[in-house]
């Protein structure tokens, strides 16, 4: 949401932001959007009638998928019921233009990889069940209420833009947590697995560049139509195995990042790649920076400099 606010505001646009810093950091707004500190739902209607908007980019969720295991009830609520809030005030405000951040985990274990748009959606937990939901909610108010709406469906995104990049409270996500290794602040990392059915057993992932990632929130919103919902995957067609990723660290930080074998992580899929040559043909989305060398270098500049303030997220948890 940062990111992409900080490249529509460098293209000329006017940026609102709603966050309730449950886990955004306040570090990430950009010094020239205006602010809206609250819950979304109970924000929004004001938001729209004071603020002049004529689009959205709804990128406020939970998204963890374990915490979504075993509490479900939040990700009904924070997702489902908070994204129908934000349709119903659009519609009452006769603001049509969305773009709505969708995920790869709506597809669950795929059939086939590359995967398209046209693959079955068969989630395996009720993170991507939620996310699936509000897609088919997007769909129905734009056939039945003249909505102009895009579902970006990323698939693992990562890298950073200047001085935004990831920096959470609970973090989970791969390369991250190989950077704090990096930054001595982790003593080493859990390889979640080596046996699945890939080259070097390891789980294999997709990762998308943020700042390429803003770019398609970008096209997507220039250009979408009232009464239709796109939905397109966003990835780089390339797999990199959990071993890969780990080497690159080592090679862009010069750290020798300690690793160790630990069991699997429940409902990891063995290997999960997008095509995005919808997006590609559809709105000549050309990422510049999705390549592994390049995304590490910059979530690796990213962390460094944040040094000591790495964990200063008020609600971190080691
Ligand atoms: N992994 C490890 N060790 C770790 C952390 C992760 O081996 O300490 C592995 C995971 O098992 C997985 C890969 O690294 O195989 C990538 O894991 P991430 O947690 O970085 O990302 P995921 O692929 O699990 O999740 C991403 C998004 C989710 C989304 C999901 C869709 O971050 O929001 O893809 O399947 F739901």
């Amino acid at each position: 949401g940062s990111v992409c606010s900080a490249v529509l505001i460098e293209a000329g646009h006017n940026v609102t932001i709603i966050d309730d810093f449950s886990t955004g950091n306040r570090d990430a707004v950009p010094s020239a959007a205006h602010l809206v500190e609250g819950e979304l739902s109970q924000v929004i209607e004001e938001t729209l009638s004071t603020h002049n908007i004529n689009a959205v980019v709804h990128c406020a969720a939970r998204s963890l998928v374990g915490e979504s295991v075993s509490h479900p009830e939040l990700y009904w609520h924070a997702n489902v019921v908070t994204s129908l809030h934000l349709l119903d005030a659009m519609r009452a405000h006769d603001v049509r233009n969305l773009v709505f951040s969708s995920t790869a985990a709506t597809y669950g274990e795929p059939d086939a990889v590359p995967i398209l748009e046209s693959a079955a959606t068969a989630p395996t937990n009720p993170y991507g069940a939620s996310k699936l939901a509000i897609d088919h909610m997007i769909s129905s108010y734009a056939s039945a209420h003249g909505l102009a709406a895009t579902s970006l469906r990323y698939f693992n995104v990562a890298g950073a833009y200047g001085t935004i990049g990831e920096n959470r409270a609970v973090e989970t996500h791969l390369i991250p947590l190989i950077l704090q290794v990096a930054l001595g602040h982790r003593e080493k990392i859990m390889i979640f697995g080596d046996d699945y059915a890939t080259a070097d057993g390891t789980a294999v992932r997709d990762y998308i560049h943020v700042r390429d990632l803003a770019e398609a929130h970008i096209l997507a919103l220039e250009s979408n139509k009232v009464g239709s919902h796109r939905i397109y995957n966003l990835g780089s067609g390339d797999g990199y195995s959990v071993q890969q990723v780990i080497s690159q660290v080592r090679e862009t930080t010069g750290h020798p990042i300690p690793a160790e074998l630990a069991p699997r992580r429940e409902g990891d899929p063995a290997t999960l790649i997008a095509s995005s040559s919808k997006i590609s043909h559809e709105l000549g989305w050309t990422p510049q920076r999705t390549d592994l060398p390049t995304i590490v270098h910059d979530a690796w500049e990213f962390t460094r400099n944040l040094g000591p303030a790495a964990h200063s997220h008020p609600n971190y948890r080691p």
